[in-house]
């Protein structure tokens, strides 16, 4: 991810609600502002002045984290707004939704990409089956110590296995901080950065509500081995896909799927060898 971030250490996050920002948040860029403190709802603000998001301060090893998004409406070109988790360092793991903008009346892209270990380029894109800017729709990450599995609106979309047996890095020794951006892509988001943000558009404003984090936290890496071994952490176990989500995961790729990294022979002439395996 890039965005440029302004630290604002004098506009601290704080709210009485339990579910979102019992633990401490920290913001970067335009200040956020709460368009209902009622229902713990939090905009994010792009202007040329600046970008926003907000990232938690506690760091997770494996756990259920999502949030409810309702999208920029109307002229949203150019705009990336994101749901992500990333760990600090040179060979950092990182979870990302990044719903791309579109000129007005034209769908939104979601792309979700995966780093583990710094080892990341894994983009894949879908469309939605509904206009992610007429409501709230919930976007999680399930991630434990056999897989990845993004979700909207609690259906499957992608599931990134723990392939450590084959040489594939997987996401099961740092920790990772939870974070919401919104920011200027133009110079990739919208069909390939064709298509650039119009200011005259501006201020855009995506709305995140619900805030759920239910996942082993690690405080300054003092929990880190406990989190990471299934008998002490019940996140790092893995429940095993009912045959409902398997239909629905198989739903989405077949009538969703609009790009797909493991077959970009352009990038890939061969295939990074996760993608030889199968998709659960
Ligand atoms: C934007 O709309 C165009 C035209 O429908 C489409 O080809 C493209 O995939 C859409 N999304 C993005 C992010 O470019």
């Amino acid at each position: 991810m890039s965005y440029s971030t302004s630290d604002s250490a004098a506009c601290e996050l704080r709210v009485a609600a339990q579910s979102i920002l019992s633990e401490g948040y920290f913001l970067f860029g335009n200040m956020p502002s709460y368009s209902d403190a009622q229902r713990e709802q939090v905009q994010l603000v792009l202007d040329q002045q600046a970008a926003a998001g907000f990232g938690s301060k506690s760091k997770y090893l494996f756990g259920n984290i999502g949030m409810y998004i309702k999208l920029v409406p109307g002229y949203s070109a150019g705009t990336v707004t994101s749901l992500y988790l990333s760990s600090n360092g040179a060979t950092h793991d990182e979870l990302d939704f990044e719903f791309l903008g579109n000129i007005t009346g034209q769908p939104y892209i979601l792309q979700t990409n995966v780093y583990a270990h710094g080892v990341g380029n894994r983009e894949q894109r879908i469309n939605l089956w509904f206009d992610p800017t007429a409501d709230f729709h919930y976007y999680s990450v399930n991630w434990n110590q056999n897989y990845v599995m993004f979700l909207v609106d609690n259906v499957p979309i992608r599931v990134f296995k723990n392939n450590q047996n084959l040489g594939v890095p997987y996401l099961n020794s740092q920790a990772m901080a939870v974070y919401t951006s919104l920011w200027d892509g133009s110079q990739w988001a919208t069909e390939g950065g064709r298509v650039k943000i119009d200011w005259q558009y501006a201020p855009f404003i995506a709305t995140y509500e619900g805030f759920n984090v239910d996942g082993c936290a690690v405080q300054n890496n003092n929990n880190l081995a406990g989190c990471a071994v299934a008998s002490s952490n019940k996140w790092a176990q893995a429940p095993a896909l009912t045959w409902h989500q398997t239909n629905q995961l198989k739903w989405v790729r077949h009538r969703y799927l609009v790009y797909n990294y493991c077959t970009d022979k352009m990038r890939y002439p061969t295939p990074p060898t996760e993608c030889g395996t199968s998709i659960l």
